[in-house]
């Protein structure tokens, strides 16, 4: 697809982060918007943020709540896309929605696991499902998976539990793998592609806290402030001097460096995902740090998981994990 210019774009996850700057730039080439997400003040400002230069006659940009991990909300998601779009079909479907956490079948409840899995996964998958016969429809049409550099390297760093999100990362690059041979076969106008992002500054640290918690505060639960210790401890730090209160700051403090001092912006991102889509590109690696720990993974997969390797890929790419 060489050009956005008066298709209908659906993204998943659109409030923040790069859904919303996949939002925002799809509007900006004259590209019809729906995303949806779990809350409304989030996608109320990424619209906001579309329309602040002056959208073109009859341009669409349209919000809808719906949770990607349950596929009656996704049906009704497609259906309002419908009547508000007025439209039988869609060109581009962006499955971006995703969060972290609940990565140990120890420490985290089965729900916190399956939570994050079926939201990474699940999302995409039911996403795909629910939208394959308004792509079917158009005349050309493109699906974009993201998926992670833990769709390839299972691993954030040592001390640190991440089952459920590798597992339904490596799921979505799997998935779309496969699903362009299906493609091919059965409705070769829709091409597919996989979003692997290195470390890219959005709030996902906190948005997946808050999901994962259901605790909608900046401040930590007296249950979250336990799990940070058994998190910290795990990494070998000892949290037995730190009040409560240290350990809400650093918490705070993970989160806003994990947004405020990335290697890469969210807009960069998103350039590099749309770019990629023109390109036709079906592998789309998002920044530096993802480019070379693909090379490295591929290089040495018996030592992806040793403390040397990761040693040397955070002195190669800056990452300070866990
Ligand atoms: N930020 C990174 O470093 C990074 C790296 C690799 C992959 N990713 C992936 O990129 C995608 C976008 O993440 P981001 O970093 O922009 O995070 P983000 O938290 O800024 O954005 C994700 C959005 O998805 C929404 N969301 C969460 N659960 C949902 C659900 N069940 N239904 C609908 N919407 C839901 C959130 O409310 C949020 O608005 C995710 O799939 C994430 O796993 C991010």
């Amino acid at each position: 697809m060489k050009d956005f210019a008066g298709k209908i774009a659906v993204i998943t996850g659109g409030g923040t982060g790069m859904g919303r700057e996949l939002a925002r730039q799809l509007v900006a080439e004259g590209c019809n918007v729906a995303m949806c997400d779990i809350t409304a003040d989030a996608m109320a400002e990424t619209k906001r943020l579309c329309e602040v230069e002056k959208l073109p006659q009859g341009l669409r940009v349209t919000t809808h709540i719906a949770d990607v991990s349950i596929e009656d909300q996704l049906k009704r998601f497609r259906d309002e896309i419908i009547e508000q779009q007025s439209t039988d079909r869609i060109h581009l479907l962006f499955n971006n929605a995703g969060i972290g956490g609940g990565g140990s079948l120890f420490t985290n409840t089965r729900e916190q696991w399956e939570r994050t899995f079926n939201i990474c996964w699940g999302g995409v998958y039911l996403g795909v499902r629910t939208f394959l016969p308004l792509l079917v429809k158009a005349d050309e049409g493109h699906i974009v998976n993201t998926s992670s550099v833990n769709g390839f390297w299972a691993s954030v760093g040592l001390g640190v539990s991440h089952t459920a999100y590798s597992a339904a990362k490596f799921a979505v690059k799997g998935f779309t793998e496969a699903l362009m041979n299906d493609l091919r076969l059965n409705a070769p106008h829709i091409k597919c592609s996989v979003v692997m992002p290195g470390h890219i500054g959005t709030s996902i640290v906190s948005n997946s806290r808050k999901i994962q918690s259901g605790n909608e505060s900046e401040r930590l639960s007296d249950n979250e402030i336990l799990a940070t210790r058994r998190r910290l401890e795990g990494m070998g730090i000892d949290t037995a001097p730190m009040s409560d209160e240290d350990i809400q700051q650093i918490a705070a403090d993970r989160a806003r460096s994990f947004r405020d001092e990335a290697p890469m912006t969210a807009a960069a991102a998103a350039k590099v995902i749309l770019d990629g889509v023109k390109a036709e590109r079906w592998r789309i690696l998002v920044g530096d740090d993802a480019v070379k720990l693909d090379e490295r993974v591929r290089l040495t997969p018996e030592r992806a998981y040793t403390a040397e390797f990761l040693q040397s890929l955070v002195q190669e790419v800056g990452w300070r994990l866990g």
